[in-house]
C-alpha cells in the first residue's frame, strides 16, 4: 500500500519523508488554509520534498475554468497532480488531462457508481471519502470494498486513493480491503507505529540492560 499524507504543513512532511514513509501528498483548499501560506508557494515547496505525486486541488466548478486553472497548476513542479471534483466538468476536466498525459485524482467520492464513472473517464486515482461517510452513519469501508470488486472485474487501472481518513484502523481496513493508497493525517500516520507491548518490550530490555551495568559505545 502507497501512503501519502494529508496536509499542506511541510515540516510533517519533510519529517514523514526522511523516515521513508511517503509516496506522495495530497492537499485541499482548507489544508491551504490551515497552513496560512501562499498556495503556490507552499505546493511548489512541497513538491520538491517529495518525489510522488502532490494533489493541488482545482477550485473552478466549470470545465473550461478547470483547464485553465490546471494548466497553471501543472507549472509548479513535474510531480503536480491535478485533482478535480466528482461532477460532470470534472470528470470532463479528467478525461481531457489524462488523455494528455497528467495524473489526475478525482476528489469527493461517495458512492460506487461515481468511482465507476471516474474510471471511464480515465483517472489515475479515485478518492473515496471514509470518514465523511462515516459521520452520516453509513459505513465508509464498505464503499472501498465495493470500488476494490468493481474495478476488479473490469480490469480498471485508477487506483483507489483511501481519504478522510481519521483513525488507524481505517488505515488497517483498507489495506486489507486493497485500496492501493492511503492518504493519511500526519498524526494518524505517525500512530501506526504504536503498540503498548513495544513500550513495555523496550522498557523491561532497558532495566535488564542497567542491571549488567554495560554501554554499547
Ligand atoms: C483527500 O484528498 C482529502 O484531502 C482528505 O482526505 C479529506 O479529509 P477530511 O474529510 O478529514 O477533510
Amino acid at each position: 500500500m502507497k501512503f501519502f499524507v494529508d496536509t499542506a504543513d511541510v515540516n510533517e512532511i519533510r519529517e514523514l519523508n526522511e523516515i521513508g514513509l511517503l509516496d506522495g501528498v495530497t492537499t485541499n483548499p482548507s489544508l491551504i488554509m490551515k497552513s496560512g501560506r501562499d498556495f503556490t508557494e507552499v505546493t511548489k515547496e512541497i513538491c520538491g520534498i517529495v518525489e510522488g505525486p502532490v494533489s493541488a486541488e482545482v477550485t473552478a466548478l466549470d470545465f473550461d475554468g478547470m483547464m485553465k486553472e490546471a494548466e497553471v497548476l501543472l507549472k509548479i513542479a513535474d510531480n503536480i497532480c491535478i485533482k478535480v471534483p466528482l461532477t460532470i466538468d470534472g470528470l470532463r476536466a479528467c478525461k481531457a488531462l489524462t488523455t494528455a498525459g497528467h495524473k489526475v485524482n478525482v476528489t469527493l467520492c461517495f458512492s460506487a457508481n461515481q468511482a465507476l464513472l471516474a474510471a471511464k473517464a480515465g483517472a489515475t486515482f479515485i478518492s473515496p471519502f471514509i470518514g465523511r461517510l462515516d459521520d452520516m452513519a453509513i459505513n465508509g469501508m464498505d464503499l472501498i470494498g465495493e470500488i476494490r470488486v468493481i474495478y476488479d472485474n473490469y480490469g480498471f487501472q485508477t487506483e483507489i486513493l483511501a481519504a478522510s481518513i481519521r483513525t488507524v484502523n481505517h488505515v488497517r481496513e483498507a489495506a486489507l480491503i486493497g485500496a492501493d493508497v492511503a492518504t493519511v493525517p500526519p498524526a494518524t500516520l505517525k500512530a501506526l507505529v504504536k503498540h503498548p507491548m513495544t513500550d513495555k518490550g523496550i522498557e523491561s530490555f532497558l532495566a535488564d540492560w542497567a542491571k549488567t551495568g554495560q554501554n554499547i559505545v
